[in-house]
C-alpha cells in the first residue's frame, strides 16, 4: 500500500499554503466589490466559449489560476451594482461557517453525526419561531432551499389534513392546494411532484398589484369543490417572486380557518421582514399560519443554501416523513430534535445552522431589522426616481426590495417596447457594469431588480436609470432609421 498520495492530499502544510493564497484573493474580492472599485459585476461570456475554457483548463490550466478564474467568471453579488436575482451578498463571517461545515462534514442525519449542529439548529429554529409569533409547541428545521422547504411543508399539510393514509396507501381522491397565480413556480412543482396534477393547483387570480385577489377566494374554492377536488392547503406568498408583492396573510388566514385548511406562508424572500420594525406589518397574520418558509440565502445575508421551515406545531415536523398514519398525530409528544434526518428530505445535509447562529451571536437579530428596512426603503426611493422620469413605467409600486419597471416612449407598440427593453437588458448584461434581470407581466417585458446588496445606494440606482434611458433612446433612434 502506498499512502504517499493521501499524505500529500491531506498535508496540513499544503492546505495552509493554499488557503492563505485564497484568503488574500477573497479579501481583495470583498474589498474591490463592496467598495464598487471593481468596474464590473460580471464579465459576460457566451456559454459555449465558457464551456471551451473549462474543458481546456482541465488539461492546460495552471493550478494556481483555478480560484482567480472562478472568481473572475462568476457574477459578483457583493458589488453594489448587482441588482439581479434574489441571492444575498453573504456576510463574510458566513464564509467561515461554510468552510468549517465543509471540513467537519457532519451530515446531521443522526445526533452523533453532528451533536453541535443538531443543538444549534434547534436553538436557531426556536428563535425564528418566536419571532414569527408562534406561542408554544412550535418547532422547525433547516433544509436545502425554499423549493425543498415548500414541498416539505405541503407534504406536512397533506399528512395533517387528509385522513386517508396516503403515505402508505397512495391516493384515492383528487386533492388540491390554493395559491396565487403569481406564486413562485416551486409551489406548482411541489404539487406536481405530489401527484396532484394540474387540476390540483387552484390558482387564485392576482389583483393589479400582483398580490392574491382575496375577493375571489370563495369562488375559486367553490369551483374546485364542485369539480370534486378536496382542498387541503392554501399558500400565501410573502412576497411573490416576480414583483415582490405580499399577499394579504390576515385574510388568507381567516379563510383557511373557516375552511379548515392548512395555511402555509412562502416567505422564502421576504419572510425576513419579521425582523423589520418598519415593515413587519406586511406579514400581519403570519403568527396564525401552520408553517412558514424563510431563506437564509436571500434576505438574511447567508450563502446558498439554507432555508428555515417553521411549524406552529412541531408535531408536524416530526411526522411529515414518518410511516405513522395521521390519526396518530396527537399521540406523539416527545420532541425528537436530535434526529434531524427524520424531519428533512435530506439524509445528509450541510451544517447550515452555523450561518444563522453566528450572525445572531455576532451581530444580533437587529442586523436583519436594519438590512431589510434599508433595502425596502431603497426600493421606495428607486420608485420615486423612476416615476419622476417620463421614460419609465412601473409594473407596480414595490412592496419589498424587488422593483420592476420598463423604458417607455409614447407611440411605440407593446411589441416594440418589449424588444427595446430586451435589448437594453442584453446590452447591460454584455457590458457587465450592472447586473439586472427581466420578467414578463401581462405580456409586457419589464426590467427587474432585486436590491440585495447593503452597499447599493441611490447614486448607483440613478446611474442605472441614466444608463437605461440612454440605451432606450438609442434604441428608438435605431428603430426610426
Ligand atoms: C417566493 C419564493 N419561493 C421559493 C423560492 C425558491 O427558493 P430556493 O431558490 O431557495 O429554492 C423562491 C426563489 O426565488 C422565491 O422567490
Amino acid at each position: 500500500m502506498n499512502d504517499e498520495l493521501f499524505k500529500k492530499i491531506y498535508s496540513p502544510e499544503e492546505f495552509e499554503k493554499n488557503s492563505l493564497i485564497l484568503l488574500k484573493q477573497i479579501k481583495a474580492h470583498i474589498q474591490n466589490t463592496t467598495s464598487g472599485k471593481a468596474l464590473k459585476t460580471l464579465h459576460w461570456n457566451e456559454p459555449e466559449k465558457e464551456l471551451d475554457f473549462w474543458k481546456s483548463f482541465l488539461e492546460n490550466g495552471e493550478n494556481e489560476d483555478f480560484f482567480p478564474e472562478v472568481i473572475k467568471r462568476t457574477t459578483h453579488t457583493h458589488h453594489p451594482k448587482y441588482v439581479g436575482h434574489q441571492v444575498s451578498a453573504p456576510a463574510p463571517i458566513t464564509l467561515l461557517t461554510a468552510f468549517a461545515s465543509a471540513l467537519l462534514n457532519n451530515g446531521m442525519a443522526v445526533y452523533e453525526m453532528g451533536m453541535a449542529p443538531s443543538a444549534i439548529e434547534k436553538v436557531v429554529t426556536d428563535e425564528i419561531c418566536k419571532k414569527i409569533g408562534y406561542e408554544s409547541g412550535f418547532g422547525g428545521l433547516l433544509t436545502s432551499g425554499g423549493t425543498l422547504a415548500n414541498l416539505t411543508a405541503l407534504l406536512s399539510a397533506r399528512k395533517a389534513k387528509i385522513s386517508n393514509d396516503i403515505w402508505n396507501e397512495g391516493y384515492s381522491d383528487p386533492l388540491g392546494v390554493m395559491v396565487c397565480e403569481q406564486a413562485h413556480y416551486c409551489i406548482d412543482r411541489a404539487a406536481k411532484i405530489m401527484g396532484l396534477g394540474e387540476k390540483g393547483i387552484i390558482k387564485v387570480p392576482a389583483q393589479d398589484n400582483f398580490s392574491m385577489d382575496t375577493s375571489v377566494l370563495e369562488e375559486s374554492y367553490q369551483n374546485a369543490i364542485t369539480a370534486g377536488i378536496k382542498i387541503f392547503a392554501i399558500v400565501g406568498s410573502a412576497p411573490s417572486t416576480a414583483t415582490g408583492a405580499y399577499d394579504d396573510l390576515m385574510t388568507i388566514s381567516k379563510f383557511a380557518k373557516e375552511k379548515g385548511l392548512w395555511f402555509h406562508v412562502d416567505g422564502a424572500h421576504g419572510g425576513a421582514a419579521i425582523y423589520s420594525n418598519k415593515y413587519e406589518h406586511l406579514l400581519n397574520g403570519i403568527s396564525t399560519s401552520d408553517s412558514v418558509v424563510i431563506d437564509g440565502h436571500k434576505m438574511m445575508l447567508m450563502p446558498t443554501i439554507t432555508t428555515a421551515l417553521l411549524f406552529k406545531n412541531k408535531i408536524h415536523a416530526e411526522l411529515t416523513f414518518s410511516q405513522r398514519a395521521d390519526y396518530l398525530l396527537n399521540d406523539i409528544e416527545e420532541d425528537d430534535w436530535i434526529n434531524s434526518g427524520k424531519k428533512t428530505f435530506e439524509c445528509t445535509k450541510t451544517m447550515m445552522c452555523m450561518h444563522w447562529y453566528i450572525l445572531f451571536k455576532l451581530y444580533g437579530q437587529e442586523v436583519f431589522n436594519q438590512f431589510v428596512t434599508r433595502q425596502y426603503d431603497l426600493a421606495k426611493d428607486f420608485e420615486k426616481y423612476l416615476t419622476e422620469n417620463a421614460n419609465f413605467e412601473m409594473a407596480t409600486s414595490p412592496m419589498s426590495n424587488i422593483v420592476c419597471f420598463r423604458f417607455k416612449e409614447e407611440n411605440y407598440s407593446n411589441n416594440q417596447l418589449n424588444q427595446i427593453n430586451k435589448n437594453i437588458r442584453q446590452e447591460l448584461l454584455e457590458e457587465g457594469e450592472f447586473y439586472l434581470v427581466q420578467t414578463k407581466l401581462n405580456e409586457k417585458i419589464f426590467l427587474r431588480t432585486s436590491l440585495m446588496n447593503p452597499f447599493t445606494t441611490s447614486e448607483h440606482l440613478n446611474l442605472l436609470i441614466a444608463k437605461i434611458k440612454k440605451k432606450g433612446l438609442e434604441q428608438l433612434e435605431f428603430i426610426k432609421h
